[in-house]
């Protein structure tokens, strides 16, 4: 906080800070841990990003394989960005004091430093917000979630780039205990404070973490206190996030009789339930990897897709539309990659843990494919067509 003692004609009410913690050293140790934090949230959200929202020319480079990819990127997302928010409040509360540096600008290079300052807490602030508001699917804006966050991302990934080569001269001198701003600081005997702060800080991020990372990371899930989803709850033991009565298929369900698969193709064809059940019916171990961080393990069995892309003449390659009971929804179509459609392990299913799949669930058939977004896993299928 060398600049803070810059001594020229600061206001009568302007504070002062002698609290060690509010140092270089102290703005590095904790800017660390955030930066870790904030890096593995934008790596993981950018390829949540991608998994959604492939461009067209990615479509079949997507890999359905490691069948847990998206599983562990998106619980780490979550986890990271949860993690973040002690930090980001500890960090902002040790270097508030340089908002009272006097003369506030002191030439244009540092007002544009002090621009790309605004934006870098802004845009943390924003992010951290509204994807904690996400995961209780609470989204009181105006705006559509997914691409403004998305857009903050890269806006956050900037301002901490540019950040961190403005601040590189003082983190290299703090940056580990035998740096050399460090050295100097300890012989003036502050470390004590300083430890103490990170340790309540670990212990904050700790708690959250345990009371929260259950949700996806199962052997802690009974300490999941806090996330807004248990691992446990809900029908056949998973948890759903769109219930049938919210996709509004209750009505549609409930003339199943008549319910056939249509399966769009070279060699079109339908099957009622019945037929589809005497089809090879085939059991994977999936998980259900939601968006809002959640994920489990669950045992499906029913018809693959690729039989059924065959049958229907599908030349090698061809990709994949399934089109739900769904009357409205941003996910009522879905289309996935060769990779995805030909995968052993990409199932139409129609039992869920040894159970017929509950209404909720997709009741009579849903996709459940590896390395996938929740989202995707499309359920009350109505139609397959082959692209
Ligand atoms: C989202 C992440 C971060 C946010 C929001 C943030 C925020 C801030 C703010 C508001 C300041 C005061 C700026 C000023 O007026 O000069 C600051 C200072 C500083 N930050 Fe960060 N920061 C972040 C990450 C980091 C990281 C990753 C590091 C390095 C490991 C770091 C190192 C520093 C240093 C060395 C200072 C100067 C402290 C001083 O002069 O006493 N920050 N940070």
């Amino acid at each position: 906080m060398e600049d803070m003692k810059v001594p020229s004609v600061p206001p009568p009410l302007r504070p002062s800070f002698s609290g060690r913690l509010h140092d270089a050293r102290t703005a590095v140790s904790v800017g660390r841990l955030l930066g870790a934090a904030i890096a593995i949230c934008f790596v993981t959200g950018v390829v949540s990003h991608y998994l959604q929202h492939p461009p067209g020319w990615a479509v079949d480079a997507l890999p359905s394989r490691p069948v847990w990819g998206y599983r562990v990127s998106q619980g780490l997302h979550v986890a990271s960005g949860i993690a973040a928010i002690p930090l980001l409040f500890v960090k902002l509360w040790v270097v508030y004091p340089r908002l009272f540096v006097w003369p506030p600008v002191r030439s244009i290079r540092h007002a544009l430093e002090r621009v790309s300052v605004a934006v870098l807490v802004g845009a943390a602030g924003f992010e951290l917000f509204s994807g904690l508001l996400n995961t209780v699917q609470w989204y009181p804006w105006p705006f559509s979630f997914v691409p403004v966050h998305f857009a903050v991302a890269w806006l956050l990934a900037g301002g901490l780039l540019l950040h961190l080569a403005v601040k590189w001269p003082k983190t290299r001198s703090y940056w580990g205990r035998r740096s050399e701003g460090t050295v100097k600081l300890a012989a003036e005997g502050d470390a004590a404070d300083r430890r103490s702060l990170l340790r309540g800080l670990a212990a904050a991020v700790g708690a959250v973490t345990l009371t929260t990372v259950g949700q996806s990371f199962t052997p802690l899930k009974r300490f999941d206190l806090l996330a807004p989803r248990h691992p446990d709850h809900g029908p056949q033991s998973l948890p759903v996030n769109r219930t049938a009565a919210a996709a509004g298929v209750t009505s549609a369900l409930r003339s199943m009789a008549g319910w056939r698969l249509e399966v769009v193709g070279p060699r079109p064809f339908q099957l009622g339930l019945d037929e589809l059940r005497a089809l090879p019916q085939h059991e994977v171990e999936l998980p259900i990897a939601c968006v809002e961080g959640w994920s489990k393990n669950a045992h499906w069995s029913g018809v693959r897709i690729r039989d059924l892309l065959e049958r229907a003449g599908a030349p090698a390659g061809a990709r994949l539309r399934a089109v739900s009971l769904e009357q409205h929804g941003a996910y009522r179509v879905m289309e996935m990659g060769s990779d995805y459609a030909h995968d052993p392990l990409t199932l139409l299913a129609l039992r869920l843990n040894g159970q017929v799949l509950s209404a909720d669930h997709g009741f009579p058939a849903r996709i459940i494919a590896p390395n996938r977004p929740g989202v995707l896993q499309t359920k009350w299928v109505a139609r397959l067509e082959v692209l």
